[in-house]
C-alpha cells in the first residue's frame, strides 16, 4: 500500500512536472494514457480519488499459483484501482480481520481469495452491511452464499475441465508407449496427490482426471492417494512414502498441482527414476515457471495451464467496475459473464511440444 501510494504521488509529480514544459510531447503521451491503464497517466489526467481503493487479500502469499495470480493483479490495477494487497496466512480468523480493517478503511471494493471457501458467506454478510462490492477469486463460495447478494462476484476456473485435461495427457501417453503398462496387466496402476481437502480443485481434479482414462477405456487402479496440500515439500515426502510401500509397481503419478508434481519428481529422481530408461509420466496442473523448466527437462509429462494473468485481470477489472459502482458487462470486463456473477478462464493442456503457450 505504502509502496503503490508513494508510485502514484511521483508519477503525479512527475506528469506535473511535465505538464509544465507546455509543448513537451512527452506530457502529452503522459496524458494518453489514461485510456489505456497507465497509473501515472490517471494520477495525471484527474484527482488521484477516482481510483477507486481495493482492498486484495490472498489466503497466502506462500503459494507458487496464487503468487502469480497476485502479481497479476498488481500489473493490470495499474491506473483502474488503487489495491492493498495482504497475506491471510492460511488463516481464516485473520482474513475475517483483514476483511474488517478494508471495512474499517471504507475501501471501495475488496477481492477476497477465501482461506476457506464455506467462510465466503461471513464475507459477504460484512460486505453487503456495509455496500462494499465483493469479488472472490480461485476459491468458489457455496452457490447460496452467491445468492446472498448480487454485488459478488467469482473468477474462477472450472475444476471440472482441468482434471480432464490432467487425465487426457496420462491416457495420450498410455496410448502412445505400450511400455507404461509395466507389469503388462492391462490395468494402469497410479498413485494421486490431492490438493487441500475440500477446495474445488482439490476434489473435482481428483474425480475427473481418473474419469478421463476411464472415459478412454482404460482400466485403472488405484495404489495410494494422499493430500500433500498445494505443496512441494509434502508432495516429495508422500511420493517418498508411496515408492517405499508400492515401488516399481507404480505406472503414473497424477498431482492436483504442479508444486506437488515437482516434489514427486524429486523423490522419483532418488530412486533412479528419470535416468537411463527408468521413466514414470507424472502430470501436474498450473504451469508454473518450474513446471514448465520440468515440461522441457523432460522430467514432467505435460501439465495444464491455469491462467494466472487472465484470472488475475479479470478479477481487478471487475473489482474496479463495481467499487465504482457500476454493473460489469462483457464489454466493460473484457470477459464473458455468467449467470451474472462468474467469470469462467479457460485451462489449457501444455506439453513440451507447446510450452510457448504457457510462458
Ligand atoms: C489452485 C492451484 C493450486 C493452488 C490453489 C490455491 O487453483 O492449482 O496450485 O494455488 O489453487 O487455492
Ligand atoms: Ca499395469
Amino acid at each position: 500500500m505504502k509502496k503503490i501510494t508513494s508510485v502514484l504521488l511521483a508519477s503525479a509529480l512527475l506528469g506535473a512536472a511535465l505538464a509544465g514544459c507546455g509543448g513537451n510531447n512527452n506530457a502529452a503521451d503522459t496524458g494518453n494514457k489514461a485510456n489505456t491503464g497507465n497509473a501515472a497517466a490517471t494520477a495525471n489526467s484527474g484527482s488521484a480519488a477516482e481510483t477507486p481503493k481495493v482492498g486484495v487479500a490472498i489466503y497466502k502469499f506462500d503459494d507458487t499459483f496464487m503468487t502469480g495470480v497476485r502479481n497479476a493483479i498488481d500489473t493490470a490495477a495499474k491506473g483502474i484501482a488503487t489495491v492493498d494487497i495482504v497475506d491471510s496466512q492460511n488463516s481464516q480468523p485473520t482474513q475475517n480481520d483483514k476483511v474488517d480493517l478494508f471495512v474499517t478503511k471504507k475501501y471501495d471494493g475488496m477481492l477476497i481469495n477465501p482461506v476457506d471457501r464455506t467462510a465466503a458467506g461471513v464475507i459477504i454478510d460484512k460486505a453487503k452491511t456495509a455496500d462494499i462490492p465483493v469479488v472472490f477469486l480461485n476459491r468458489e463460495p457455496l452457490p447460496e452464499d452467491m445468492k446472498k447478494w448480487d454485488k459478488v462476484y467469482y473468477v474462477g476456473a472450472k475444476a471440472e475441465e482441468s482434471g480432464t485435461m490432467s487425465g487426457q495427457l496420462i491416457v495420450d501417453y498410455w496410448k502412445a508407449h505400450p511400455e507404461a503398462d509395466k507389469n503388462g496387466d492391462g490395468v494402469l496402476q497410479y498413485v494421486m496427490l490431492k490438493g487441500e481437502p475440500g477446495h474445488q480443485d482439490a476434489e473435482l481434479r481428483t474425480t475427473y482426471s481418473i474419469q478421463a482414462i476411464e472415459d478412454a477405456g482404460i482400466k485403472v487402479e488405484k495404489l495410494a492417494e494422499d493430500t500433500a496440500m498445494w505443496d512441494r515439500v509434502k508432495g516429495q515426502e508422500k511420493m517418498a512414502a508411496f515408492l517405499g510401500s508400492h515401488g516399481d509397481k507404480i505406472e503414473a503419478v497424477l498431482a492436483n498441482n504442479d508444486d506437488m508434481a515437482l516434489g514427486a519428481i524429486e523423490a522419483l529422481k532418488a530412486q533412479g527414476y528419470f535416468s537411463g530408461d527408468k521413466y514414470m509420466p507424472v502430470v501436474g496442473v498450473d504451469a508454473t515457471a518450474p513446471a514448465v523448466q520440468a515440461l522441457q527437462d523432460g522430467t514432467m509429462l505435460g501439465t495444464v495451464l491455469n491462467d494466472a494473468n487472465n484470472q488475475g485481470k479479470a478479477a481487478i477489472v471487475l473489482a474496479s467496475l463495481l467499487a465504482k459502482g457500476e454493473t460489469p458487462t462483457k464489454e466493460t470486463v473484457g470477459f464473458d459473464i455468467t449467470d451474472n456473477q462468474y467469470v469462467w478462464i479457460s485451462y489449457k493442456k501444455i506439453t513440451k511440444d507447446n510450452v510457448a503457450d504457457a510462458q
